[in-house]
């Protein structure tokens, strides 16, 4: 399907779910890659057009105007003849419900841990009011912020080594929870002096560094420091693992993204303990482990 055509489904669309199926259709046509935010083609033309109508209900209902559908033909091309995500394209990103401004300093917020962070980390971690967490490799500052406002009172730190993601998280910071406790340190995964955490939570890069070029081209928009893990994925999860046991209190709880690398850690760390979790909505590759756990397993 040319842009042409999507232009001219969209002239004849009476209303927005027309529109919607139209551009899916049009994304259908050409090899994309699903996995910025949404996993087809509808869910993002879906996106594309709640996000043009600047998510105003009213809108939705009505019929896209000429200078919509311009916007929306633009936007799906670009999408299609750059391979960028759409969540570049708009500038937006959602993430365990709330919206964040992201650009290319930053991995497109997508986490699964967004179901965790719904559910305040429970049953892994109990979270009070005036505990603190530190979220490591923040990024957009998605689960940082996402943390904050789902667990109300708690104290939370974000590091990052990328001043450009950094600048990026505090504009979110400001944006969705500008009087919060939250602070962004720019560190090497921990920063001295802080803590210690009831809870460290991270989703550092893991792709092991063969794979990233084997990544679909949607991919190669993202920071590659963001993604990059090393020879098996693990250079950061290592590191961080022998780090955390003196940044967490007694009883605190470490809980790390490794995705795609769960396979190599798994043999990495034979007799560590970790709980592997589930989630209803999709994904994998996230363990929960213990400051207990970690200090008392003989280390590979
Ligand atoms: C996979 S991205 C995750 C971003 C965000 N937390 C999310 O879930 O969307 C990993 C982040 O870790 C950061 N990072 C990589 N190595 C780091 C290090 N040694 N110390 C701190 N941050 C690091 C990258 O800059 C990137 O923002």
């Amino acid at each position: 399907m040319t842009p042409l055509k999507l232009e001219h489904a969209l002239s004849c669309a009476n209303d927005s779910e027309s529109c919607v199926a139209a551009i899916a259709q049009y994304f259908e046509s050409h090899p994309l890659h699903y996995g910025h935010g949404t996993d087809n083609a509808t869910d993002e033309a879906y996106w594309l057009v709640r996000a043009v109508q600047g998510w105003d209900d009213g809108r939705y209902s009505a019929r896209p105007d000429a200078a919509m559908r311009q916007r929306i033909v633009e936007v799906a091309r670009a999408r299609v003849e750059q391979r960028r995500p759409l969540a570049y394209l708009l500038g937006e990103a959602w993430f365990a419900g709330l919206r964040f401004v992201v650009d290319d300093r930053v991995l497109v917020p997508r986490s699964p841990l967004a179901e965790l962070i719904e559910s305040q980390y429970a049953p892994w971690c109990r979270l009070e009011p005036g505990d603190r967490m530190l979220d490591i490799g923040t990024g957009s500052g998605c689960i940082a912020i996402a943390s904050a406002v789902h667990c109300p009172g708690v104290v939370v730190d974000a590091t990052d080594n990328s001043q450009g993601a950094l600048a990026l998280a505090a504009q979110n910071v400001a944006a969705v929870v500008p009087d919060g406790h939250l602070t962004l340190l720019e560190a090497d995964l921990f920063a001295p002096g802080r803590g210690p955490y009831r809870l460290v939570v991270s989703n550092p890069p893991y792709v092991p560094t063969a794979r990233v070029a084997e990544l679909p081209e949607e991919y190669r928009h993202e920071p590659v420091a963001g993604l990059d893990g090393g020879v098996d994925g693990l250079a950061a999860v290592r590191r961080l693992l022998s780090l955390a046991p003196s940044y967490l209190e007694p009883g605190g709880m470490l809980v790390v993204e490794v995705g795609e690398a769960q396979e190599a850690f798994a043999a990495a760390y034979p007799s560590l303990p970790v709980t592997w979790l589930e989630f209803a909505h999709g994904g994998e590759g996230v363990f929960v482990v213990s400051r207990e756990q970690l200090t008392g397993h003989s280390s590979s």
